[in-house]
């Protein structure tokens, strides 16, 4: 499969590529094809609503920022991961912003499945997060094959690397 991550994280070896990584070198072990986005350093706004997509831009976005470089991305993947860092209990902005940018597409063409790798500092600080994601991916579309959350207990342990890895080998 082609599996797509959208990496929400700005820091660059942080606790939410410690997963991305586990989980891309699990993948990449059973043959898939893994492009990991760093979209926190990419410029990229938020959807302005102005509804070009949906008349005269017939499914492209009005915005010509870095998305443009991530639209075909999406529409080969066959797998879209997102992952984030929690701030203030949902994704980050930067991830958001690609979210809602979708708003273009409406939905990804090929892709399937979908995953979900989050770290925070407290434990139970995910509920916003899976809830937008489980709304998102059932409207989008895709089935989930996992969820992996770490928190300041379990950031970077082997254990919960382990978990993220044996996600990437289970697909
Ligand atoms: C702006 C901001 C908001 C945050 N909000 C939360 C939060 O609501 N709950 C929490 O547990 N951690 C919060 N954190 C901590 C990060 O989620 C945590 O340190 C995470 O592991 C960082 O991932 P990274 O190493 O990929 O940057 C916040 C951090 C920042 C910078």
């Amino acid at each position: 499969m082609k599996i797509l991550v959208l990496n929400g994280s700005p820091t660059p070896n942080g606790n939410t590529v410690a997963l991305v990584n586990a989980f891309k070198e699990g993948a990449e072990s059973k043959g898939h094809d893994v492009n990991v986005v760093n979209v926190a350093h990419k410029n990229i706004k938020g959807c302005m609503a102005c509804n070009f997509c949906k008349n005269a831009g017939n499914g492209t976005c009005a915005q010509k920022d870095d998305m443009q470089e991530i639209y075909p991305l999406i529409q080969d993947a066959d797998m879209i991961v997102f992952a984030s860092p929690i701030y203030y209990f949902i994704m980050s902005a930067q991830l958001e912003s690609v979210i809602h940018r979708f708003y273009a597409i409406t939905s990804p063409k090929k892709a399937k499945y979908s995953a979900l790798l989050l770290s925070s500092y407290s434990s139970n600080v995910y509920s916003g997060a899976m809830a937008q994601y489980k709304d998102m991916i059932g409207y989008m579309g895709m089935t989930d094959k996992g969820i992996i959350t770490a928190d300041n207990s379990t950031n970077k342990t082997p254990e919960k690397l382990a978990e993220a890895r044996a996600l990437g080998e289970s697909l």
